[in-house]
């Protein structure tokens, strides 16, 4: 029979903890969200905040339904306010470690069904797993961002996901409004495995002078029908996380279309991480309007 998830908990609130929240809270699950400090818990309410009053702005959700989703959503810096979580869903930093850390200590706080997911874009959920008491009940479930908007999820199976609980994740992706599709173990999944060596060739084609940014996003967009061309898109993804992702597949399939272009290093470095530090390839005013520098 499959699991009754009513309470689920997300573990870290950056953009995608806290659009999985969104969308958690949306369908009426109730969500318990963890952050690693107070200021943690500030930015990832205002991140929902901002993010409801806008679908409400796009007529997307009424007033009483985004109070009444705000609502559904409780904050804690504890860990242990997990107790009684049904699934939990860990959004942290891409960190290796603090992701092992992060799992031993749920495994010992949540009931020995409940599944344990990690929203990692490219570590090996494997890896992950190891570090549990409960490996078959660990998988990968990762949103795309933004999480309310976008439609997938990838549900990442290791060689001993048991089988119930893909199944129940599955059905769970299902019910927030999502189209999942289960995948293998191997860095990048899916679509990041497609869609990052294209997004490394237009910073290649853009260190080279070879053409303009808005020329190489114009292409993409009006050419292909892209909703945004890739430039601005590693912008919204950031660059700190696309240069993780991008390195940790190069690390594992060693195809020189994921070995990261150098000026993506420099931009790092120099502090342009895209649109959460105001500036990537291009300058913006705030989270919501790129403008050209
Ligand atoms: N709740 C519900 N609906 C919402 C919403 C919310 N919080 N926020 C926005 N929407 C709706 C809007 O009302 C709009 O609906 P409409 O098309 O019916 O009018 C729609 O969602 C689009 O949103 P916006 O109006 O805010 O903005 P745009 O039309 O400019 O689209 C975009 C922005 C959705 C970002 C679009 O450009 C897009 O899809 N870009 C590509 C993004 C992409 O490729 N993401 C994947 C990145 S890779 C990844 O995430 C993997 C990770 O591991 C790195």
């Amino acid at each position: 029979m499959a699991r009754e998830i009513s309470t689920v908990g997300v573990v870290g609130l950056g953009t995608m903890g806290a659009g999985i929240a969104e969308v958690l809270a949306r369908t009426g699950i109730t969500v318990i969200a963890v952050e690693a400090d107070a200021a943690g818990v500030g930015r990832g309410r205002a991140h929902i905040e901002h993010s409801t009053g806008r679908a409400v702005a796009k007529d997307k959700l009424d007033a009483g339904a985004r109070a009444d989703l705000l609502a559904r959503i409780s904050y804690t810096t504890a860990l242990s306010g997990l107790a009684d979580a049904d699934l939990v869903v860990e959004a942290i930093p891409e960190s290796l470690d603090l992701k092992a850390r992060v799992f031993a200590e749920l495994d010992r706080i949540v009931r020995p069904e409940v599944i344990l997911a990690s929203n990692t874009s490219s570590l090996s959920i494997t890896r992950i797993s190891v570090h549990t008491g409960r490996p078959g009940k660990v998988v990968g479930l990762h949103f795309f961002n933004p999480a309310p908007v976008l439609r997938l999820t990838e549900v990442v199976r290791t060689v001993v996901t048991e089988p119930d609980v893909v199944a129940d994740v599955v059905e769970f992706t299902r019910r927030l409004g999502k189209e999942p599709v289960v995948i293998g173990d191997r860095a990048g999944f899916i679509a990041n495995a497609l869609l990052f060596g294209y997004l490394n060739h237009a910073v290649s084609m853009y260190e080279s002078r070879y053409a303009t940014r808005e020329d190489l996003d114009a292409a993409m967009r009006f050419g292909c029908g892209y909703p945004m061309g890739p430039l601005a898109l590693l912008d919204l993804i950031g660059l700190d996380t696309a240069y993780e992702i991008l390195e940790t597949m190069y690390a594992q399939s060693r195809n020189r279309l994921h070995a990261p272009t150098p000026v993506l290093k420099q931009m790092i470095t120099a502090g342009l991480l895209g649109r959460k530090s105001g500036r990537g390839f291009y300058t913006y005013d705030g989270p919501d309007s790129p403008t050209v520098v």
